[in-house]
């Protein structure tokens, strides 16, 4: 059990609270590459700041302060400039380094006077990998944005997918850490929900430790050994706010203190029959989590199950009405950590798994079960069989993480994995 002090301290995510400095050491996601070459303007909520994204016509991506400087119009209506972003109400043109360039009425009113050159607007820099924009809230020298080895692999279908989720971003990494529940809250529950018998395998042994880039956490379930690699890898509780499970990363990014945006990069590799494959464009797509009809929480879908647990623990978990137990040993040992590092980082060292050497940033290895699939592929015949052995490796027909996928993703999904159109053939090796 947390005292309030200890559960604010695990929450709280504004600049100067402990947390919110700690995770501003971090690259955080916030929008995808595609997104904004659909929409060159995106407005941001990043660890209790208000902002907006937006890429210029030169192809700089800038993260400025919502609010223009001159009389505090919303920029998120603004228009991407040839260099910058142009502010809709009197046009004054700000640069992604926080500069203004132009102020076209007081450079003709008085053109000696550059005003634009004693003001400024709070901006903070953004960078692309892997399909997805970055934003670094911290303070130089920023670190590099992780190359996670799954960013360097060839021939797989990539897609991003976001979620705003109402609550408190820790009780969702909490989540990262925490094998049991799928038994529970997946499996068990996707049978009742399903009016299903039966119950899934339970959990014998869950075991976790600390790594170079987070927590590992193992397990061992009934009809399984210590030679699984469920137990030999395991899967991670990426430092500070991400799960990575093999095939795909959830981020959940701090909004502000009540409310979390979650971020799915999800790789699929295509059978060697497909290869090579290459992706022009990585689609991004936002999943709904409320029924339109009963305003209750969508269930249907794994991450979907997920966001029903977090909600329900509150807007902001009361840690000091819990009763941990032996499955919460990662729990426990997550809060301690992440508490020390926001202590290191207010005696002004670094934190836990910033990276700064670019070498090794060429590629960050990490434990990934069934690494030979992602990376060699496999042949669809071969892929149907593994999966049984191990869930969750592809060949995937449905996307099973999020509700709401739309059609042309799903059918990008199906050409890209050489699937037949749906009722083509139901027969099919890979049907
Ligand atoms: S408020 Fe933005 S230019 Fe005036
Ligand atoms: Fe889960």
């Amino acid at each position: 059990m947390l005292s309030e002090e200890q559960n604010k301290a695990l929450t709280q995510v504004g600049a100067g609270t402990p947390m919110g400095e700690l995770l501003r050491r971090y690259w955080m996601p916030i929008a995808a590459v595609a997104e904004l070459d659909d929409h060159p303007t995106k407005p941001v909520r990043l660890l209790g700041e208000t902002l907006v994204l937006y890429k210029d016509k030169a192809g700089n991506y800038g993260l400025v302060d919502r609010h223009c400087p001159h009389r505090r119009a919303d920029l998120s209506y603004g228009w991407a400039d040839d260099c910058g972003l142009r502010c809709h109400y009197h046009g004054w043109l700000w640069d992604h380094t926080g500069r203004c360039l132009q102020q076209p009425f007081e450079e003709t009113a008085h053109p000696e006077a550059r005003f634009k050159d004693r003001v400024r607007i709070k901006a903070y820099p953004v960078e692309a990998k892997a399909g997805l924009l970055w934003a670094y809230l911290g303070p130089p020298p920023a670190p590099l944005v992780p190359t996670w080895e799954p960013f360097t692999w060839a021939n797989g279908f990539v897609q991003i997918v976001f979620s705003e989720v109402p609550c408190n971003w820790f009780q969702c990494q909490e989540n990262s850490i925490d094998p049991v529940h799928f038994e529970w809250l997946h499996s068990n529950w996707s049978r009742a929900l399903n009016g299903a018998d039966g119950r899934s395998p339970t959990h014998l042994k869950v075991g976790f430790e600390e790594f170079e880039y987070g927590i590992t956490y193992r397990r061992v379930l009934e009809g399984q050994s210590e030679q699984d690699e469920l137990w030999t890898v395991g899967r991670c509780c990426l430092w500070p706010n991400c799960l990575f499970t093999g095939g795909h990363f959830e981020w959940r990014v701090p909004i502000d203190d009540g409310n979390m945006l979650s971020v799915g990069w999800f790789f699929d590799r295509v059978p060697n029959e497909m290869e090579p494959y290459k992706q022009d464009r990585i689609p991004y797509w936002v999943s709904p989590i409320r029924d339109a009809l009963t305003d209750r929480w969508i269930t249907s879908h794994v991450m979907n199950q997920d966001f029903v647990a977090w909600v329900g623990q509150g807007t902001v978990a009361d840690r000091t009405q819990e009763h941990l137990g032996e499955s919460d040993r990662g729990v426990i040992m997550m809060r301690r950590r992440i508490l020390e590092d926001a202590e290191r980082v207010a005696r002004g060292e670094e934190p836990k798994a910033v990276i700064r050497d670019a070498e090794k940033n060429r590629c960050l290895r990490l434990p990934i079960i069934g690494r030979d699939f992602f990376v060699n592929g496999s042949s669809r015949v071969e892929s149907e069989i593994s999966r049984q052995r191990t869930p969750g490796l592809p060949l995937r027909k449905e996307f099973p993480f999020l509700t709401g996928q739309p059609e042309e993703v799903r059918a990008a999904y199906r050409r890209a994995m050489g699937l037949p159109e749906p009722g083509v053939d139901a027969r099919s090796p890979a049907g």
